[in-house]
């Protein structure tokens, strides 16, 4: 991503959970990826503002609600607060977390919708769909099964097979069923309005030379753009919990139309309650120098690189600077999967352990790849203890004891090892740039190597035998305060990581608000609080309990 020497605007997005499911750890890796990136942000001293929303329309949504016995807007009230939690118990800081169903994005979706309309980019279409006439509605290809056209396997869904990959119409399947009644649906046209995507290609190509796009990902979008690109069907039928298109009694705009839209509505109500909302139309102008990032899982790319980049510049608005992809989370190797017992929900995680575990884990497993990431369980375990609890929090243990017991909680005003301190100072421009370019993993690596560094030298330095001597006083208050200092650079370093941890080594450092910039000047002179721990083991029986559920 690139780098200014001036304070940058950044707004930082991670992709919309659907309004109908309690999170799972799945969406904690993207957040966190993204809640890395967006402390780092801010530490640095960037205007970054971070906002997400649940995304709330959609036919799984309303027909949640209905089998809840619940309206869809009591559905997605109860899951946003409930999501709201979650995020919060994760420390994830979203600067504000919104809802698709609001009027703000009403109003953005409407006028995008008509300025792409005004611009002739909508084309009406009559078209055949499976339509069940004991629910009175058209069913998507997930609400369908029936015989596969090529093969005949039975029990196929309604868009491919999965016993030989065909992909095919759902008009097209033999003997389809309704999965919601049982019942033969019938097929009916209707009319619905397409996004022109097809004589777009040359405005997406020109996008993705411009965007911030990782190799894997621009390749599989090369691909698409190698074949026809087909025109998008933005609209569904009633019944269906969402926006009424402009000049329709009936049609909705689909939920993929309006959830990408969220973002720019949880900016503006960002805006709104931060009394700047004037600043919005200069966010978003095309021209604008404000930076826009979103974070996404791969199978959402066709819609936030195809789709979403020219809906905006059609729109008359700023396109994304970049779209950061990352693979799915497997665990202990396997798909997570509820009925095999493979699953660990992010609210049985948070019941047993801090989620800054999770954090560091999910850190030292994120770069810039697209490769799923695996959550070993024991791995997990050994990271951790090992990483943290050994190398980084160790630094400050043994050497508070000294400060605390023999210095009254003094640091002298001087190091004792300043060339050791310097090379910390100029590691941290290396780590400064793997975080910005979302090598996390690898600055995870390099924090680790100068916290074995620290330790080697409180181990060369051996203050636990000079103390004995008398007239050494001097001397090891200044090798206490060294690697105390050594101890401060890694918390700066590891605060966009474990948010959590940090806080605990600040109120011992007694210097709360902390930036990048600090690791250039030393604590001297001045006292430190007393000692507590910062971060504990992970044992065995808090692992056990993971799976217990
Ligand atoms: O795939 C999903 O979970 C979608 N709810 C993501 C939407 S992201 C954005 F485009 F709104
Ligand atoms: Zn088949």
């Amino acid at each position: 991503m690139t780098q200014y020497s001036e304070k940058r605007s950044i707004l930082v997005t991670s992709a919309l959970p659907y309004a109908n499911a309690p999170l799972h750890l799945g969406h904690i890796l993207e957040h966190t990826q993204t809640d890395i990136w967006v402390r780092f942000q801010k530490l640095t001293g960037n205007d970054c503002v971070y906002v997400c929303a649940d995304d709330a329309h959609g036919t799984p949504i309303m027909l949640k609600a209905e089998e809840l016995k619940i309206t869809p807007e009591e559905l997605i009230g109860q899951v946003f607060e409930d999501h709201k939690k979650t995020f919060k118990e994760y420390r994830i800081s979203h600067d504000n977390f919104h809802t698709t169903h609001s009027e703000e994005n009403r109003e953005l979706s409407e006028s995008i919708y008509n300025s792409i309309d005004s611009k002739g980019l909508i084309e009406k279409k009559l078209i055949n769909q499976l339509f069940d006439t004991s629910r009175e509605m058209f069913l998507s290809d997930r609400y369908v099964k029936g015989q596969c056209p090529e093969c005949g396997a039975i029990d196929q869904y309604g868009d491919n097979c999965e016993k030989c990959s065909a992909t095919y119409s759902a008009i097209d399947l033999q003997n389809p069923i309704s999965v919601l009644t049982g019942t033969e649906p019938i097929i009916k046209e209707s009319e619905h309005m397409f996004f022109k995507l097809s004589d777009l290609k040359d405005q997406i190509i020109d996008w993705l030379d411009r965007s911030n796009i990782q190799e894997p990902v621009r390749n599989k979008l090369n691909e698409w753009l190698d074949g026809e690109l087909k025109d998008w069907d933005i609209s569904r039928d009633a019944p269906y919990f969402g926006f009424k298109i402009p000049g329709y009694e009936d049609k909705y705009f689909y939920v993929w139309l309006d959830a990408p839209i969220g973002y720019l509505a949880s900016h503006l109500n960002y805006l709104k309650q931060t009394n700047q909302e004037s600043l919005f139309e200069d966010y978003w102008k095309p021209d604008s120098t404000s930076e826009v990032f979103h974070f996404i899982g791969k199978d959402i790319m066709y819609f936030h690189t195809l789709f979403f980049p020219v809906m905006l510049a059609n729109a008359n608005l700023k396109t994304p600077d970049g779209v950061f992809v990352h693979g799915f989370l497997t665990l202990n190797g396997e798909k997570m999967s509820k009925s095999r017992g493979n699953f660990i929900s992010a609210e049985d995680y948070i019941k047993n352990l801090d989620p800054d575990y999770l954090r560091y884990f999910f850190a030292s497993k994120l770069g810039t790849g697209v490769d799923d990431i695996d959550l070993n369980l024991e791995d997990f375990k050994q990271k951790n203890n090992s990483d943290l609890v050994n190398k980084y929090a160790n630094i400050a243990s043994r050497s508070a004891k000294f400060i605390n017991k023999n210095f009254d909680g003094r640091l002298s005003s001087h190091l004792d090892t300043p060339e050791l301190y310097e090379e910390f100072k100029e590691a941290a421009k290396d780590i400064a740039n793997l975080y910005e370019r979302l090598e996390f993993s690898k600055a995870s690596r390099e924090i680790m190597s100068l916290a074995d560094k620290a330790n080697q030298y409180v181990d060369s330095k051996q203050p636990w035998i000079l103390i004995k001597e008398n007239g050494n006083e001097d001397l090891v208050q200044s090798i206490c305060t060294t690697s105390v200092n050594l101890f401060r650079v890694l918390t700066i370093m590891l605060m966009p990581i474990i948010p959590g941890f940090t806080k605990n080594a600040l109120e011992f450092l007694n210097d709360e608000e902390l930036s990048w910039q600090d690791i250039d000047s030393p604590l001297l002179d001045c006292n430190v609080e007393d000692f507590k721990a910062i971060i504990t083991r992970i044992d065995d029986s808090q692992i056990n309990k993971l799976l217990e559920n």
